[in-house]
């Protein structure tokens, strides 16, 4: 019910990032180099840097102020940094990407 049609795979850059708002919060999409979409606040748990700006590699996006590693699954800080960002679940229907707008636990 409250999944939201954000668009498509192709709207997503292979490797980048597209943000959706919701109200006062901003959601980046990220697009994994084999395709797989994953959703997260568009802010690192460090010191809320624009993780929509960093660099997406295995499952994972770099933030680009300090270099955090995060799970794009989880949102979890990776490595020895510790702190968690929320994560939206996504679903595909065909190149469709539906947002779910309440975060994963
Ligand atoms: S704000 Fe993301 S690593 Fe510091």
């Amino acid at each position: 019910m409250d999944w939201r049609l954000i668009g498509t795979i192709d709207d997503v850059p292979v490797q980048g990032s597209r943000c959706v708002k919701n109200g006062d919060t901003t959601i980046a999409i990220f697009r994994t180099v084999d395709d797989r979409i994953f959703a997260l606040e568009d802010k690192c748990p460090h010191k809320n840097g624009p993780l929509s700006q960093g660099i997406v590699h295995d499952g994972c996006v770099t933030c680009p102020l300090h270099n955090w590693v995060i799970s794009l699954e989880t949102g979890m800080a990776q490595g020895a940094d510790s702190g968690q960002t929320a994560a939206y679940p996504v679903r595909i229907e065909g190149r469709d990407v539906y947002l779910k707008l309440s975060p994963k636990v």
